[in-house]
Formats: C-alpha cells, structure tokens, sequence
C-alpha cells in the first residue's frame, strides 16, 4: 500500500554517494526531502540533480537535508555526479542513494509499471523532524520538478506546524496567510495581526512569523 501524509517514514540503510547510511540516522531530527529519479547520465535528472545542489543554501537555511535515489549502481552516482557539475556549474552537495536491489523503491513505492520499466518515477517525500511524512508529489519521467516548489512547500509545512494557519494559492513566504477555518473570528482577531474577513470562512491575517 501506498504511503500517506502523515505516516512514518519507512527507515532502511543504504549505500549513498556520501558512505552508507541508516536513513533515519541520517536524517535525525531535521526535515529531509527525499527524491527518487529514473536513471543517472539522463538529461532531465541533471537538471534536477543540479538544481537541488544550487539549492543547497536554501535547503540548509530550513534545517532540511536533501537525498536522491534512483535504482542505478553507486558507480553510476560517482560517475555521473563530475557531468552535473559540468553541466549545471553545481557541485553536489548532498547524497545520492544507489538502490539497484530496489529496497528504498519499493518501500516509497516509486516504480510505476505504467512509466515504461522497473526504474524509478520522480517521487518526492517531504519529511518532518519526527519522520512524520508531510508532503508527496509524483511526476511522469517526462517532466522535471520545479524545486523552488517544493521549497515553497517547506515553508509552508514549517509555518503551519508553529502556528494555526494555512497558507492561500501561489502563497510565497513572507505573504498573508489565511487563519485556521476551525478558530473563531474573535480568536483570530486577538491571536494574528491585521485580519481581513473577506468571508466568514476566509480571514487573511499577516505571516505571524514574519
Ligand atoms: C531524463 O532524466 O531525461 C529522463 C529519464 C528517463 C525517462 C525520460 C527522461
């Protein structure tokens, strides 16, 4: 069975291109986006590899450790990993995980039968400092992630755990937010600045982390 938002990680240890790992020793009580991709020397997962290298600032800043898999040998990952720096101008800055027994895949669920063949989907698994898993997204092999989403997505994660909101459409950090439709208007009003009731159930008030 599929996993499911708020279902613990499933822990495993594997060989990553930083040694090897028990991923929940790994990933200790930080947030962690853990990411499968098809196949190493192929041009989409550059890209993709590259970008969350480029990111790795601002993965960091949000306490989250970054970590693909994909189910080619660790000698692909090494040998691949010198073309992402070449192409993309990032250096890799977190692990890849080599899965080719297809442990990591199978407990994530990330081989889809009808994408073509046994290798990985684009999966991603956001995941919470107590390995609660707060986020899920699948892409066809055919389309790259837009990795300032799930960015954005972490952002939002992290604010609507500390407070009792929840964020609008397109919603970037530093935006309004809207209060919780479960706490009453009067409660809204005395816990978050500014409230605009544009309906009963609709209260934008100010980012109260800003
Ligand atoms: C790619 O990363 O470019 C890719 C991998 C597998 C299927 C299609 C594209």
């Amino acid at each position: 069975m599929s996993l499911r938002l708020g279902d613990t990680a499933p822990n495993f240890k594997a060989t990553t291109t930083d040694g090897d790992i028990d991923f929940h020793e790994w990933k200790k009580d930080s947030w962690a986006v853990l990411f499968s991709h098809p196949a190493d020397f192929t041009p989409v997962c550059t890209t993709e590899l590259g970008r969350t290298a480029a990111l790795g600032g601002e993965f960091a800043a949000r306490n989250t450790k970054a970590i693909a898999v994909s189910v080619d040998p660790i000698e692909d990952h090494h040998g691949w990993a010198p073309d992402i720096a070449e192409v993309t101008g990032n250096e890799l800055n977190f692990p890849i995980i080599a899965d080719p027994d297809r442990t990591v895949a199978e407990l994530y669920d990330m081989i889809h039968p009808g994408e073509g063949d046994t290798s990985t989907v684009r999966s991603v698994f956001v995941i919470a400092p107590d390995n609660s898993i707060r986020m899920t997204l699948t892409y066809p092999k055919s389309t790259g992630r837009n990795f300032d989403e799930i960015i954005r997505v972490i952002d939002s994660l992290q604010l609507t755990a500390e407070h009792t909101v929840a964020t609008p459409a397109d919603w970037n950090k530093g935006d309004r937010v809207i209060a919780s439709p479960a706490m009453s208007t009067e409660d809204a009003r005395a816990r978050f600045a500014n409230l605009e009731e544009v309906k009963p159930y609709l209260r934008y008030v100010d980012d109260p982390s800003a």
